[in-house]
């Protein structure tokens, strides 16, 4: 027993979990994901399961991205990725949902599935369907050689390592790094992104490790003491726009994973279609609202918390005026072209659910109820 804690800690490394251990080795595992693939100086994303069948994609009917949990979040950012950048149409389908509702789905059709462990079972059958009906299968997975890995048609492996926590932390962004890549690639092929403009977005990319390493150590030690504020709380509202309505839907999934706290992820927009009524001065909302992306659309919104005295902890820009006047928290985070703000983004929102998790005294690593790996259905 002695021997197992003490191997345990070394594997920890100095962290008091491996969740806290995975959101600090986010620069490193987005790094990893991306070697070997992005070539700036030769202005060349290289991926052979990409390339092999990049006309399969370009004709494609539409891509339909099929996942579960954290991995279906990150294959929403990959709907606005794709869309925008390569302008293929994109689905996004839970794998629960989609295995049991009859699809329409032709050999026409490419299917992405996300999956860290590569061993979901409802993703797994979700693939198997498509597969039968002819669709051509790629995979984004985590785990070398998983059960996922192996039934698909192509792929590319996020390298963020093992990941123990429960709560996807690090395979999330590694999965972003990815979807990133494959958008960015696409068009490049398709010409619906532009030399100049893809030369300048990968080298955006390539610096993203080093903003990540800018938000671990500019708002750690600031975020753990915003989270002492919220022990006690029973809700929270988490509030994106664009890019970063996914975010917000993952920023309040790793708050309930891990801390219990009911928590709801939603479009800002829709705020006014419910859970406005909700908003007093004993919810806390937490808004990600980056120079980049509708930030005079999440200024009103901003103000319609305000006026309902709701507390708001703002995830912003360095310098930001207007949302930082009314936030009663501010989280500073470093501007970046739009697409990549998720990935930047979603750092700090970890760090508040681990601390708030960790001061509540909840087993961070293993939340109740909880698998990493959900082999059943
Ligand atoms: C479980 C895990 C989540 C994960 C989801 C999908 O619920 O606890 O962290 O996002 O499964 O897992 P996958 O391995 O397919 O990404």
């Amino acid at each position: 027993q002695k021997l197992k804690l003490s191997l345990e800690q070394i594997e920890k490394g100095g962290y008091e979990h491996f969740m806290l251990k995975e959101i600090f080795e986010q620069p490193k595992s987005v790094h990893d994901t991306m070697r070997g693939r992005l070539l700036v100086d030769e202005g060349v994303i290289k991926m052979a399961g990409i390339w092999d069948h990049v006309e399969r994609f370009k004709n494609a009917n539409r891509i339909i991205i099929i996942a579960c949990g954290t991995s279906w979040h990150a294959g929403l950012i990959g709907e606005y990725l794709i869309e925008e950048y390569a302008r293929i149409p994109v689905e996004v389908e839970y794998a629960s949902e989609f295995r049991y509702r009859n699809p329409i789905i032709t050999d026409k059709d490419v299917v992405i599935a996300i999956s860290q462990s590569g061993e979901t079972a409802d993703t797994m059958a979700a693939l198997k369907l498509a597969k039968e009906k002819g669709a051509f299968i790629y995979g984004i997975c985590n785990v070398v050689d998983s059960s996922i890995a192996r039934i698909t048609d192509a792929g590319s492996y996020t390298h963020a390592g093992p990941e123990i926590g429960v709560a996807s932390t690090k395979a999330f962004t590694a999965q972003l790094t990815i979807l990133t890549l494959i958008a960015f690639k696409l068009g490049k092929h398709n010409g619906t992104l532009g030399n100049a403009e893809f030369m300048s977005l990968i080298a955006e990319l390539d610096a993203i490790p080093k903003r990540i390493e800018e938000v671990l150590s500019s708002t750690h030690e600031q975020i753990q003491q915003i989270s002492k504020d919220f022990v006690e709380t029973t809700n929270f509202l988490y509030l994106g726009r664009g890019y970063n309505y996914p975010a917000a839907l993952e920023g309040a999934l790793k708050l309930k994973e891990i801390s219990y706290i009911h928590a709801e992820g939603y479009p800002a927009a829709e705020m006014k279609h419910g859970p406005i009524a909700l908003i007093d001065e004993n919810m806390p909302i937490v808004i990600i609202a980056p120079k980049k992306g509708h930030y005079d659309k999440i200024v009103s919104n901003v103000q319609e918390i305000k006026a309902r005295k709701g507390k708001i902890i703002a995830v912003v820009n360095k310098g930001d005026r207007q949302v930082s006047e009314m936030a009663d928290y501010v989280i500073e985070i470093p501007e970046t072209s739009e697409c990549f703000s998720p990935i930047v983004a979603s750092v700090p929102l970890q760090l508040l659910a681990y601390y708030i998790a960790v001061y509540r005294g909840a087993n961070v690593d293993q939340p109740r109820n909880l698998a990493k790996s959900v082999t059943v259905e």
